[in-house]
């Protein structure tokens, strides 16, 4: 996750639970408190994934934003999955998904444990969508 997003999660609940925690930031110098890695990078990020430290412990890679680094993944080579939640209401909002490349992505007509159709929740109608990569 980018930095903003590490900061934007309530300090009781970081580090994110049965998950090890990296930070991307080409400012920071060490890991914020309670992360477990830092990255300058998001390949770096990656490689640290290959260190005999984590690769006997990693089986799934999520990318959890914010909007650059969907952006650069969204984009990169190599097979992804988005989990996708759209929500059916306007609101004001300064982050976002970047539009997702329908050349490069093909929405999945169902996914094991995700519900279809339409969600609500406080009177607020969502829906979730999975993506599948298309070139790889
Ligand atoms: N609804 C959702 O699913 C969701 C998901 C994620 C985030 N959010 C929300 O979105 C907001 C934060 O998102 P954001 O887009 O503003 O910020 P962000 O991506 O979380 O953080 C941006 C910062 O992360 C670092 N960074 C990002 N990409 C990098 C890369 N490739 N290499 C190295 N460093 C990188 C940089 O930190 P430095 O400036 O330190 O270099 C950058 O300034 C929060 O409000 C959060 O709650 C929502």
């Amino acid at each position: 996750m980018g930095r903003k997003t590490w900061f934007s999660i309530p300090a009781s609940n970081r580090p994110l639970k049965n998950r090890i925690n990296i930070v991307l930031s080409r400012e920071l110098k060490t890991a914020p408190e309670g992360a477990h890695y830092l990255a300058s990078d998001f390949t770096s990020a990656l490689s640290l994934l290959d260190s005999p430290e984590l690769e006997k412990q990693v089986d799934q890679v999520w990318i959890i934003g914010g909007s650059a680094l969907y952006k650069e993944v969204m984009e990169s080579p190599g097979s992804k999955r988005l989990f996708v939640t759209r929500v059916l209401k306007q609101f004001d909002c300064d982050t976002f998904l970047p539009d997702i490349n329908m050349d490069k992505y093909k929405l999945l007509p169902e996914f094991p444990a995700v519900p279809t159709g339409l969600q609500e929740e406080n009177g607020v109608q969502y829906k979730f969508e999975v993506y599948d990569s298309v070139d790889n």
